[in-house]
């Protein structure tokens, strides 16, 4: 399977540069004596990827449902690409594509019939219709099973098919809801490559995700929503910068050694119980250097040495006081473990007991 994509061209209208893509302001939505969304606020520029970060029933698709005019909001005001999604549904629906969280193809029809029925929903022409099907079906690499039944495919062109779809009436804002869950790490990538390219042509991207690193890779800026709230908003290093920094942990095999070594860093955290001096800094090589430096200078050795550099993982955890879903399971470790810029040992370097380990 080849993966690449072909940024394309955008046939639509020329949009202009830093508008806002989607703004919201106090939404809220429950269901029965249920809050799902207590008032949330959102400000998109046009043209950028925004990723909407949260545990399972945190509220994503409730929010993709409102913005997108699916569901309508019990209070609160949205505007995407300009228009109000409770007064103006059809101008919101003519601006955007939704894939959906989970794939809507027809599985009798072929990836062609699939697009080739789209493009006639949104009432194209039989040529445009024929010349974007044709684009879209190159673009996303399915152009070689384009005349197989879409029940025949695997679930990463299943998901492929889906958003190609959503890109049938070449809209200015694109709703990804958790588009690469399910997916293995090659089709995630080829997924984050579609987004990049997407972005490249103008397109504002909201996407919904549980992979924190997913979110680190892509997004523009990322909102972290927890209890129908976003607990916390920013870019990927400001969300980081909000919790404890970075550290080189040195364990040591006797007392002795560790007595020593805590003597030649009085500034270290000391863990005495297990013979562990958590060092600040960066984990950088140069700072490595020094370290190891002082310990040669200090006539010691450490047992093993790692570093410790905070993700995203740390931040949710910091943030919410839980871990997200997605960090328990041991099926998503591409996803989660690269955080860490170097390590001796492998033990708590990954997921919530690293993420403990930053906040204890
Ligand atoms: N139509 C509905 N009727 C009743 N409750 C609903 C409805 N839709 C969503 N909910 C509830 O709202 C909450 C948020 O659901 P939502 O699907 O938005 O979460 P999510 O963040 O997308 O979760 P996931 O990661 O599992 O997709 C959940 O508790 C869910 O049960
Ligand atoms: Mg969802």
């Amino acid at each position: 399977m080849r993966s690449s994509v072909m940024p394309m061209p955008h046939s639509g209208s020329a949009r202009p540069p830093s508008s806002v893509a989607v703004s919201a302001s106090g939404l809220r939505k429950s269901y029965g004596d249920k809050t799902v969304l207590d008032g949330i606020d959102l400000r998109i520029p046009a043209g950028t990827v925004f990723a909407l970060l949260g545990p399972n029933g945190a509220g994503k698709t409730t929010t993709v449902q409102i913005l997108s005019t699916l569901v309508a909001a019990d209070g609160g005001q949205a505007l995407v690409a300009g228009h109000d999604v409770a007064t103006s549904p059809d101008g919101v629906r003519a601006a955007i594509g939704v894939t959906g969280q989970f794939a809507a193809l027809d599985d009798l029809l072929t990836a062609e019939e699939n697009l080739l029925l789209m493009a006639d929903l949104l009432r194209l022409g039989k040529r445009e219709a024929r010349a974007r099907t044709r684009e879209l079906l190159q673009r996303f690499d399915i152009a070689d099973v384009a005349h197989k039944r879409a029940a025949t495919f695997s679930g990463g062109m299943r998901r492929r098919l889906d958003i190609a779809m959503t890109l049938v009436g070449d809209p200015q804002v694109i709703f990804l809801d958790e588009p690469t869950t399910g997916l293995d790490p090659r089709s995630r990538r080829t997924m984050w490559e579609m987004v990049r390219s997407l972005v490249a042509g103008g397109t504002t991207v909201f996407l919904t995700t549980q992979y924190l690193e997913e979110a680190d890779q892509l997004a523009d800026r990322i909102a972290v929503l927890d209890g129908g709230r976003i607990v916390a908003e920013g870019t990927a290093d400001e969300l980081k910068a909000r919790i404890p920094g970075s550290h080189v942990r040195l364990r040591f095999a006797d007392s002795t050694a560790y007595e020593r070594a805590a003597a030649a860093f009085p500034g270290a955290a000391r863990d005495d119980e297990n013979l562990v001096l958590r060092v600040a800094g960066d984990g950088g090589l140069d700072a490595l250097r020094a370290l190891l430096g002082r310990l040669d200078a200090a006539g010691v050795r450490a047992a093993d040495l790692s570093v410790h550099t905070p993700d995203l993982d740390d931040v949710f955890l910091a943030l919410t006081g839980h871990g997200t879903a997605r960090a328990t399971d041991t099926g998503t470790t591409d996803a989660m473990n690269t955080g860490t810029t170097a390590t001796a040992d492998t033990t708590g370097t990954s997921g919530p007991s690293r993420a403990q380990e930053n906040l204890r």
